[in-house]
């Protein structure tokens, strides 16, 4: 006979638990689970803002900030107070910001609340964390120890990889996150492709391939949000996400130290691959807080037949 809460806890394997048996080091998972708890407050303000929607006033009568910047500043917040953070860079700030005494192990960069246009139509919207040991800009070097997502949908999930796989917890009615699928690993090939930008804004040899991929039969899957978008390809354990290179911007749309590394970090622990086109998204070196990069994210195969085509 179980023995009710305990025995239902015994069984369960949550966030910590998982971290600490996957051996990641002491410091970096109670960072990691600190930005977890951010997850559940920034949930929390998408829930108040839905119900402005529904017609309920902010009891305060305050003005709100927007989702985004709330969101940033809840996490900055967390963050001073970890401990473990030297520098913050947000999507939010212009800046990379000081926080600490300067002798702390990480820096963080953080999109606090990616596609939050999103919450008006209830589809899923996310945050997307970079954890470094080293400074983001300017090194040339493969400086990521750790990146997570959470995704705020009809489920709060989070996706963490510390370099040994990656794995999904899903956040239960005790406020727990409970492990769903530990070292989750990509086919070679999947069958859906979520591409971004205008059709007529595509430069030929873009359009070539998603025309090679349609004739394939993959099924497009696009919700608008980078967040949810690749946590499809990576649940439904392969397929393609890419957002290029347009006619009017080269660079396409997406930032890559604050959305794209992070997520090819993940990806790439679970077997997928990212590229701009020719070169590792992981490789390119960031130079500037709001520098964008095309992006052909996902298992191996589509990558690789993106890299043939755009040769
Ligand atoms: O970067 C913001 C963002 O909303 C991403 O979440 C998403 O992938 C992309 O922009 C959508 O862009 P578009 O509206 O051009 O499809």
């Amino acid at each position: 006979m179980g023995d009710g809460i305990s025995d239902y806890t015994k069984n369960m394997v949550d966030l910590r638990r998982h971290m600490w048996m996957a051996g990641v080091e002491v410091e970096l998972r109670r960072l990691i689970w600190q930005i977890a708890v951010v997850g559940k407050y920034i949930s929390a303000k998408i829930h108040e803002a839905n119900r402005k929607l529904a017609g309920f006033k902010n009891i305060y009568g305050e003005d709100q900030l927007s989702l985004d910047r709330s969101s940033d500043e809840i996490l900055k917040n967390q963050l001073q107070f970890s401990g473990f953070v030297r520098e913050y860079a947000s999507e939010e700030q212009e800046k990379i910001i000081s926080i600490g005494t300067g002798s702390e192990k990480y820096i963080v960069t953080a999109d606090p609340l990616d596609g939050s246009s999103l919450v008006e139509t209830n589809l899923a919207i996310g945050t997307i964390i970079g954890i470094h040991k080293e400074s983001v800009l300017d090194t040339g070097k493969k400086t990521m120890v750790a990146a997570l997502y959470m995704t705020y949908g009809p489920l709060i999930t989070m996706v963490y990889s510390a370099g040994c796989g990656a794995h999904e917890f899903v956040l239960n009615r005790e406020g727990e996150y409970v492990l769903a699928q530990e070292n989750i690993l990509l086919k070679a090939k999947g069958s859906i492709f979520s591409p971004g930008g205008l059709r007529r804004e595509w430069l030929p040899d873009h359009l070539k391939f998603i025309e090679a991929l349609e004739k394939d039969g993959y099924k497009l899957r696009y919700s608008g949000g980078f967040v949810p978008d690749i946590n499809q390809v990576l649940i439904k354990k392969g397929g393609l996400f890419t957002y290029p290179a347009l006619q009017k911007s080269p660079q396409g749309k997406l930032r890559l130290l604050f959305e794209l590394q992070p997520m090819a970090f993940i990806m790439e622990q679970a077997g997928g691959r990212a590229t701009d086109g020719r070169t590792d998204i992981l490789s390119l070196k960031v130079e500037s807080l709001d520098q964008c990069s095309p992006v052909y994210i996902g298992s191996a195969a589509e990558v690789e037949m993106a890299k043939q085509y755009l040769k």
